[in-house]
């Protein structure tokens, strides 16, 4: 069985708003041999980044930056994370404001290092946009990583 696992901070809820539909979207009928676990980045442990198949990132952008919780997170795990992830597939969410760049680069600086693999380019969801448009992509993203895992594509 594979572990996906989605790590997510949101502040006032927009964020999580896009977390709900990429889990709904991971644990879609469609897959049925994907263990999905839905952290946050205060608490989950290197262990569980460690024996993940996958892991899905949410962040919004918070002064030009991934928010401050999910860079407690990768202080937290970057060290014992290290030489045992190489490769790991991820994805990245980002809810801002106005941009969203600077989260984006970010995160991509840090998984760089950890030598993480891209599954998609990072989901942006910036200013006044339409949940009915930007939820079904948010689902998607979620279906795409599990469904990918599931038939070992990634
Ligand atoms: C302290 C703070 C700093 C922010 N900085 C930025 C920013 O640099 N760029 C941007 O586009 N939006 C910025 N925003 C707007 C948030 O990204 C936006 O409101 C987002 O939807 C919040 O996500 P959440 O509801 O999941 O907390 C900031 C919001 C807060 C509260």
């Amino acid at each position: 069985m594979h572990t996906l696992l989605i790590v997510y901070h949101s502040q006032s809820g927009t964020t999580e708003a896009m977390a709900e539909a990429v889990i709904a979207g991971a644990r879609g009928p469609e897959v049925d041999g994907v263990d999905v676990q839905v952290r946050s980045p205060l608490e989950v442990s290197a262990d569980e980044v460690r024996v993940a198949s996958g892991i899905i990132l949410g962040t919004p952008e918070n002064f030009g930056y991934m928010s401050g919780a999910l860079k407690y997170f990768f202080d937290h795990v970057y060290y014992p994370c290290l030489e045992h992830t190489e490769a790991l597939p991820y994805a990245l969410f980002v809810r801002a404001g106005n941009d969203g760049t600077g989260a984006v680069s970010s995160v991509q600086r840090i998984v760089a290092g950890l030598q993480w693999k891209a599954v998609q380019p990072p989901l942006v969801v910036a200013g006044e946009a339409d949940p009915e448009d930007y939820l079904p992509r948010c689902r998607e993203l979620g279906l795409t990583m599990a469904a990918g895992l599931e038939a070992g594509v990634f």
